[in-house]
């Protein structure tokens, strides 16, 4: 018997619309596919998301920047607006003030947290970081061999996705020739040996 969609599982003809352009238009190699029908969303506040007809949901994931900002944060939006419309992009053999004054707020606070000088790299993104510390390791060890975490993720790209742990994140892109050694990752609250609180790792947990 047929029986009357439940008022928030409607979808509206501009939705159908949407996700039948989204399914002729949009690449497939997002995990958005992953879901028979991808949910959308048209904005954002705080911790809350609103979909299509303005219904709001409480965002338990917080992806990205999200977890540590909010959504539609009033500061980053300011910051964000000014800067596109002062100087919103520059080749990277140039410098800008934004750039040097965010790396040495991020080194600061780093030294106060972990007592430890660097320098800043900024980057696009996870796997782009990924990359660049692939390289560095390299290039300052010398050594090519990886280790990595079961049950890690690292990103798409060649390189991120050869030290990821999920095989469904390779097998369609055959061989990857360094791939790294995965060990588990150690978490006494649901040990991989089964060894509990009993390891001696765990009594030097806090
Ligand atoms: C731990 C970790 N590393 C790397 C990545 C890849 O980041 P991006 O999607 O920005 O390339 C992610 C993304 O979710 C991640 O959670």
């Amino acid at each position: 018997m047929n029986r009357p969609l439940a008022e928030s599982t409607k979808v509206s003809d501009e939705e159908l619309t949407l996700l039948a352009k989204e399914d002729r238009f949009c690449s497939h190699g997002d995990t958005v596919h992953y879901a028979e029908k991808p949910k959308l969303f048209e904005r954002c506040e705080g911790s809350y998301l609103y979909d299509l007809y303005g219904r709001q949901y409480l965002d338990l994931q917080m992806w990205y920047s999200a977890v540590n900002l909010g959504y539609a944060n009033a500061a980053v939006s300011r910051a964000t607006r000014e800067q596109m419309e002062k100087l919103p992009q520059l080749a990277c053999q140039y410098l800008h003030r934004e750039k040097i004054e965010l790396a040495e707020l991020i080194c600061e606070s780093i030294e106060r947290a972990f007592g430890m000088k660097g320098r800043v790299q900024f980057n696009v993104g996870g796997s782009q970081a990924i990359e660049d510390a692939l390289k560095l390791v390299r290039k300052v060890t010398g050594r090519q061999r990886m280790l990595a975490f079961q049950g890690g993720y690292h990103g798409r790209t060649l390189g991120a996705s050869a030290i990821t742990s999920s095989y469904r994140y390779r097998r369609r892109y055959g061989h990857f020739s360094e791939r790294a050694h995965f060990v588990p990752f150690p978490y006494c609250f649901r040990c991989p040996y089964g060894k509990g609180t009993k390891c001696a790792r765990s009594e030097k947990c806090p």
